[in-house]
């Protein structure tokens, strides 16, 4: 799996840097390639020339080669990487990865970096335990770089607790186990709605309901970090895409996501409907403001197209279609009603009567319905969570 990837490995100043030797001689006996670059307080720990006699290529320390003058380019080192692994990261290392502190060529290479990064923390027991660094751990996992945790056992204080790098044989494993999951949906084209609809009354007011958009965005990410191609149509929403794989489309209206979405479809091999569509929207979008005229008032209102059905009656055999439910009551029979009348692979279903589950929030709890297994039910979980669990699921599906 390793074989002809590249890495970049990232090596920061703790006592472990040590088995970043190891992890080298692993990663080139696996057949990578592997190129080193270093902190300054690293090389205290253990010498560029041991790596680079692993590595079998040069390790770069800083931004210059000294004897000549010439500029190490901190931009086609991370270009040239497949993964960057930093290991061992130094809590140090990790509150400039953080905060975006470019100081060094490697935090140069880490702000440069296109790929996955993935960092194997290694510190002493109290300090992996600080809210500074539970902080920065948390808020690199939302950049979506991934931990490699630490393991127990005795560290080089003396102190017995967690902070010892994980071995070079786990590093490995995890590495691997990401390139498997990274290439997992690769080539795959898929159409992902997100997020509410917003239906005009006139020109300052309109229904709409309160979904965040989240789960879809973090579906589109989840995807596009299995190596999907996503088209994204959204409703209005706060939130943001920033993967060159997600290519996001801004929608105001049922009818207008409806046509996106249905344009998009010919070219797409799996469809995830997790819009909050509105159901009806006005029979007329007033063009003035409506005035505080009459005590009550009345909106005639007229149903949406649903574009969920729609791309279950024109897709093909080799199409998947996947459709949420939010049920408030008799919830597996309507979404397995919603399985059927909308043909879909398999069905997503929220109940509003679980605690943490639906909208806003960062938690949902799913139950997953196809047309040929028994529904599978999911404990409470973050939504980022929730979003690998319905990717998987439709990976299996796509195996099957
Ligand atoms: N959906 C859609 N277009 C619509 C309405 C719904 O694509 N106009 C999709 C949703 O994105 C979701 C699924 O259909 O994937 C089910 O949505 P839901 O609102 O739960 O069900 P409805 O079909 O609207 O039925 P009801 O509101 O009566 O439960």
């Amino acid at each position: 799996m390793l074989k002809g990837k590249h890495i970049l490995v990232g090596i920061s100043g703790s006592i472990a840097a040590y088995k970043s030797a190891f992890l080298v001689r692993l990663l080139i006996k696996a057949g990578a390639e592997v190129q080193v670059v270093m902190t300054e307080s690293a090389c205290e720990f253990i010498t560029p020339l041991t790596l680079s006699t692993l590595s079998k290529k040069p390790v770069y320390t800083s931004f210059y080669k000294t004897d000549n003058g010439e500029w190490n380019n901190h931009v086609d080192l991370a270009l040239w990487a497949d993964y960057m692994l930093i290991a061992p990261a130094s809590a140090n290392t990790m509150a400039k990865m953080a905060g975006g502190i470019c100081d060094n060529l490697l935090m140069a290479v880490y702000l440069s970096a296109k790929c996955p990064v993935l960092f194997a923390p290694a510190m002493d027991l109290d300090m992996y335990r600080h809210p500074a660094t539970r902080d920065n751990i948390d808020r690199l996992l939302s950049f979506g770089n991934k931990q490699i945790a630490p393991g127990n056992g005795e560290l080089a204080s003396g102190l017995w607790g967690e902070g010892r790098m994980a071995e070079p044989e786990e590093i490995i494993a995890f590495l691997e186990q990401e390139i498997a999951q990274h290439a997992s949906l690769a080539g795959r084209k898929i159409l992902i709605t997100a997020g509410p609809t917003y239906e005009s009354i006139d020109p300052v007011r309109f229904i709409g309901n309160h979904s965040s958009g989240r789960m879809g965005y973090l579906l589109a990410e989840e995807c596009a970090a299995r190596g999907a191609e996503v088209q994204l149509v959204s409703g209005p929403t706060h939130l943001s895409v920033n993967h060159p794989r997600i290519h996001l489309s801004r929608v105001q209206s049922a009818g207008e996501m409806y046509e996106r979405a249905v344009a998009l479809f010919e070219q797409t091999d799996i469809a995830i409907m997790s819009a909050a569509v509105a159901d009806y929207t006005p029979v007329h979008a007033e063009k003035e403001k409506i005035k505080k005229k009459e005590p009550t008032l009345v909106l005639e209102l007229q149903k949406t197209k649903d574009i969920a059905a729609e791309l279950g009656r024109i897709k093909k055999a080799s199409q998947i279609l996947v459709g949420f439910a939010l049920e408030t009551e008799h919830e597996l029979a309507n979404a397995q009603a919603k399985l059927e009348s909308k043909n879909a692979d398999l069905v997503v279903l929220n109940s509003l009567k679980d605690e943490g589950a639906g909208f806003g929030g960062d938690t949902n709890k799913i139950t997953i319905l196809s047309k040929h297994e028994a529904p599978v039910t999911f404990p409470l979980k973050s939504k980022k969570e929730v979003a690998k669990d319905i990717i998987d699921q439709l990976s299996n599906l796509i195996r099957s």
